[in-house]
């Protein structure tokens, strides 16, 4: 059995302090540690996008991530972006075009949406599509998504 360790860092804006196996990942610890199951497991290998979460601001996959790495970060998941206005506005428009169909990939494209809109407020289609590209959506809904984000990026023009 591998060594437990020690952590702190701060999760969705709390202080947050857990003991770890040195071989756990980051998306385990989430899910089965702390359970905050929003994460979710698609792949365990880096090609879905579904397990995404931002560590100090900047999406990674947290099947590829070393819990114990977590450490002195600043950790946000689907939970803690949901709280706040853009994850708020995020999740309306989703439902609103119809691109939350199973749902299973829809944190995902949330967290990594989150990361384009930082990158570029009022990104354009073509900035949306190569943002979100490493994120799957198994039921293939891709255009629903897109048309989501985009109407966040440009809130006038989607409501005229
Ligand atoms: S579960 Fe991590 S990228 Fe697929
Ligand atoms: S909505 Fe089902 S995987 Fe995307």
């Amino acid at each position: 059995m591998s060594a437990m360790l020690e952590i702190e860092f701060r999760l969705n804006g709390v202080v947050q302090r857990t003991a770890v196996a040195a071989d756990m990942s980051a998306l385990e610890m989430l899910r089965d540690v702390l359970g905050l199951t929003g994460t979710k497991y698609g792949c365990g290998e880096g090609e879905c996008g579904a397990c995404t979460i931002t560590v100090d601001g900047r999406t990674v996959n947290s099947c590829l991530m070393f819990a114990v790495d977590c450490n002195g970060r600043e950790v946000q998941t689907i939970e803690g972006l949901s709280a706040t206005p853009l994850g708020e506005r995020l999740n309306h428009s989703l439902v609103a075009h119809g691109a939350v169909q199973c749902g299973f990939c829809t944190p995902g494209f949330m967290m990594q949406a989150q990361q384009v809109l930082a990158e570029h407020p009022h990104a354009s289609r073509e900035e949306i599509q190569r943002g979100l590209e490493g994120n799957l959506c198994r039921c293939t809904g891709y255009r629903k998504i897109i048309d989501a984000v985009e109407a966040v990026a440009h809130p006038t023009a989607s409501a005229e």
